[in-house]
């Protein structure tokens, strides 16, 4: 292999999932206990450059100039050992990631992140660009992100213990259905609980978790067949109740976690506040305080000045269905 071909760079976009994954039936293997179904945006951009480098001793990861150590540095390392298996590649990879946007903040990160990674270090690696297998990777580092691999909106099934190869799949494309995202962002900085841990939490504490895993099938089969017939309400209203459902079982684990802040709570009253006053639009909130509210375009306007105008609401941004994870260079 020439050292071009040891090079590559990848770009993808964040998901927000419209059913939610919450809670895992193999930790080690990281396979989701429940379906879920996201839209893949056209913001929110992770941009990734994968090098390996037969100099190196170890993997060299940073992100927006900053080196990363620890945790983040070994699930990094952990999704390029995945690309370099299948490879039989040994070379140690310098990675520079970028992000348009805050990390590890509630708006996901690290979906963009390990679908830039995967996609970039298989590129890299010269391997075939295969949405399936790269799915699958980037599942097992954070299941999150194996859905932005696709564009538009995207299903990851529930899995078994043991499903290595449990992988996302396209519902629909893009340009399927032009519904807009609101973002109100209502802090800055890091979450106080990652997904991972919270999610682990949750299962081994919340009363409420095996009920969570026995209704979430039925919130993914309603968002998928409201995206399917376009339908806003269908989708809005299993949207916002797999999103209560899922914080309901974090904030009733021991010790609880809390993602909210007071304005995440006065945006949710913004969007019940223009749904009471006929504006069709729906909330959901992930492992963070932001708040994300779905409508049609004609009404991405108004809502944003909803949102806009609620104390305690720092800014707010309109996202579009997205592309998949893409090589670019
Ligand atoms: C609330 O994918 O970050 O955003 O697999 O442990 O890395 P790990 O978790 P992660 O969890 C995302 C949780 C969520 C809901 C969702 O995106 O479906």
């Amino acid at each position: 292999m020439n050292d071009a071909a040891r090079q590559a760079t990848a770009r993808a976009h964040a998901n927000i999932a419209l059913a939610k994954y919450w809670g895992k039936v193999d930790a080690r293997l990281n396979i989701p206990a429940v379906p879920s179904i996201s839209l893949t945006l056209d913001c929110l951009t992770t941009e990734t450059e994968v090098r390996f480098d037969p100099d190196l001793r170890q993997d060299q990861i940073w992100i927006d100039g900053k080196r990363l150590t620890d945790e983040d540095a070994t699930r990094a390392s952990a999704c390029l050992d995945l690309v370099r298996r299948t490879a039989r590649l040994k070379d140690r990879a310098r990675v520079r990631s970028h992000n348009d946007f805050p990390t590890a903040a509630g708006l996901a990160s690290s979906a963009s992140g390990f679908a830039a990674l995967v996609t970039a270090a298989a590129g890299a690696a010269d391997l075939p660009h295969k949405p399936k297998q790269l799915s699958a990777w980037a599942r097992r580092i954070s299941a999150s992100a194996a859905r932005s691999l696709y564009g538009g909106f995207a299903e990851l099934p529930a899995g078994e213990r043991g499903q290595a190869s449990l992988c996302a799949r396209s519902v629909a494309a893009a340009d399927h259905w032009p519904v807009r995202l609101v973002i109100a962002l209502t802090a800055e900085g890091r979450k106080t609980v990652g997904s991972t841990e919270g999610m682990e939490r949750s299962r081994k504490t919340s009363p409420f978790h095996a009920e969570w895993v026995a209704k979430a099938p039925k919130w993914a089969r309603e968002v998928k067949a409201g995206i399917k017939s376009r339908d806003l309400s269908k989708v809005g209203a299993a949207m916002e109740a797999s999103t209560l459902a899922f914080h309901s079982i974090a904030l009733t684990a021991n010790p609880p976690i809390v993602y909210w802040k007071p304005a995440t709570l006065a945006a949710l009253a913004t969007v019940h506040e223009l749904r009471a006053t006929g504006v069709p639009v729906w909330a959901t909130m992930d492992a963070g305080p932001h708040v994300k509210a779905l409508c049609e375009p004609s009404h991405a306007a108004r809502v944003q000045r909803a949102l806009d105008k609620t104390p305690g609401v720092l800014r707010t941004l309109v996202a579009k269905p997205g592309p998949g994870a893409e090589l670019i260079g």
